[in-house]
């Protein structure tokens, strides 16, 4: 009889570490920068959806919009010999971990389910390496948007602006109307974001020779100093307090009716819709004035690092549920970004949504679709870092214009 007992005892016990060994294996560590609320909500779609295929989900976020403290963080997590299952990752970042033989390989997966086909190649060319799947695109922002209070809008007369001369009459309209014109957290990847945005306004060719070929002429050029001049111009609609601002306390000036626009990526959406407003009839998206028909898109990915065998299935199970067309679409209302695939159908994205994925199409046809600089899918880290450095001091009037350009030349062929 004891001797039964300690039996069952035992068998228990092994029973019990089977199952925990299950548990360990079925399990993701993901490290991401989705900490504002919006972010957060589009996050939990995707934890639902592991959770509901009994994959369970260890949260390692670390704040900072468009990534450079989780890339930090990341690089202490691998040096110490322990990477995280997956990783939002963005563009030319995704390359250089597989440059450094640091990811794992999708090609099983991504062949069963046939993502040559149906993920833009604008989006495989930082999925792929050496002609390997090594990360899972989960959307597809871009950067060459404004976000309009209507109310103040409507008050301004209610047309949105198509050129710099309609936008600073805009800007000057909401002024007078005791707003903070432009809401904007003083934070270099900000600063750069919206200098994406004015840069391509002066032409798709002129940001192509600037930020894609990295051609010193342009970087040089009269036309960077009338860009830069264009920064110090919007500068100068920003409120005292902006400095160190997160973007989504940016975004939230323009949701409580304090500030009459944000010029962000479509991730803004995100704090919109959580905040439960309505395009059309709280808030207007359009193009950045001058970038209509042009996009500058960053895509989030999951880049899959390379682990131990007994986590390979889970990682896989999350790339493939990344892909699925039904999460696409619930992941991507939510979090303000078009699918990464281009077969996903738009009827339950709202009006900015729709406009979004018109958009990428049309660009993409047109030949009018480019990385952003400022999110890492025109340059690798360091020519990023070096033109947001130039690009935020510059914002913050520690250098004029002349000087920017001159700066811009020289930062840029050192990091090259
Ligand atoms: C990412 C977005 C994110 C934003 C702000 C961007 O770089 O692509 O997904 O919402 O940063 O955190």
């Amino acid at each position: 009889m004891r001797k039964l007992l300690m039996t069952t005892a035992a068998m228990a016990l092994v029973m019990g570490a089977a199952a925990g060994m299950a548990r360990a294996a079925d399990n993701v560590e993901v490290l991401h920068w989705w900490t504002s609320g919006g972010e957060a909500a589009a996050l939990d779609v995707l934890k639902k959806d592991l959770e509901s295929k009994n994959i369970s989900w260890t949260d390692m976020p670390v704040a900072g919009g468009g990534g450079t403290e989780a890339m930090t963080v990341l690089r202490a997590r691998v040096t110490s010999g322990n990477a995280p299952t997956a990783v939002q990752m963005l563009g030319f970042d995704i390359l250089d971990w597989a440059k450094e033989g640091a990811l794992g390989n999708l090609d099983d997966i991504a062949a069963k389910e046939g993502w040559d086909n149906v993920i833009p190649k604008a989006l495989q060319q930082f999925s792929k390496y050496d002609g390997h799947w090594i990360a899972a695109p989960v959307n597809v922002h871009s950067t060459n948007w404004m976000w309009i209070n209507k109310a103040a809008l409507d008050k301004a007369g209610g047309k949105a602006p198509e050129s710099w001369d309609e936008l600073v009459a805009l800007l000057d309209n909401f002024k007078a109307q005791g707003l903070t014109a432009v809401a904007h957290g003083g934070q270099a990847w900000q600063d750069a974001t919206i200098f994406d945005a004015v840069v391509l306004s002066m032409g798709d060719d002129f940001y192509k020779k600037a930020f894609i070929d990295l051609d010193p002429a342009t970087l040089g050029s009269d036309q960077m100093k009338e860009a830069f001049e264009r920064m110090a111009k919007l500068r100068s609609y920003v409120d005292d307090n902006f400095s160190g601002r997160d973007w989504n306390l940016a975004s939230a000036m323009v949701i409580e009716n304090k500030a009459g626009v944000q010029f962000m990526g479509d991730w803004a959406k995100g704090e919109f819709i959580k905040a439960g407003k309505k395009p059309g009839a709280d808030f207007v998206c359009i193009r950045f004035p001058g970038t209509q028909g042009a996009v500058t898109f960053n895509s989030d990915q999951f880049a899959m690092f390379k682990v131990s065998d007994d986590k390979v299935p889970a990682q896989l199970q999350m790339a493939a549920a990344i892909e699925n067309p039904v999460f696409q679409s619930a992941f991507n209302v939510v979090k303000g970004s078009a699918p990464a695939r281009t077969d996903v159908p738009n009827t339950d994205f709202d009006d900015c949504g729709k406009k979004a994925m018109a958009d990428l199409a049309d660009a993409d046809k047109n030949g009018r679709l480019m990385g952003s600089m400022a999110h890492g899918h025109a340059n690798p880290a360091a020519v990023k870092n070096a033109i947001y450095d130039v690009v935020t001091r510059q914002f913050n009037g520690e250098i004029d214009s002349a000087a920017a350009v001159t700066e811009l030349v020289a930062a840029v062929e050192g990091a090259k």
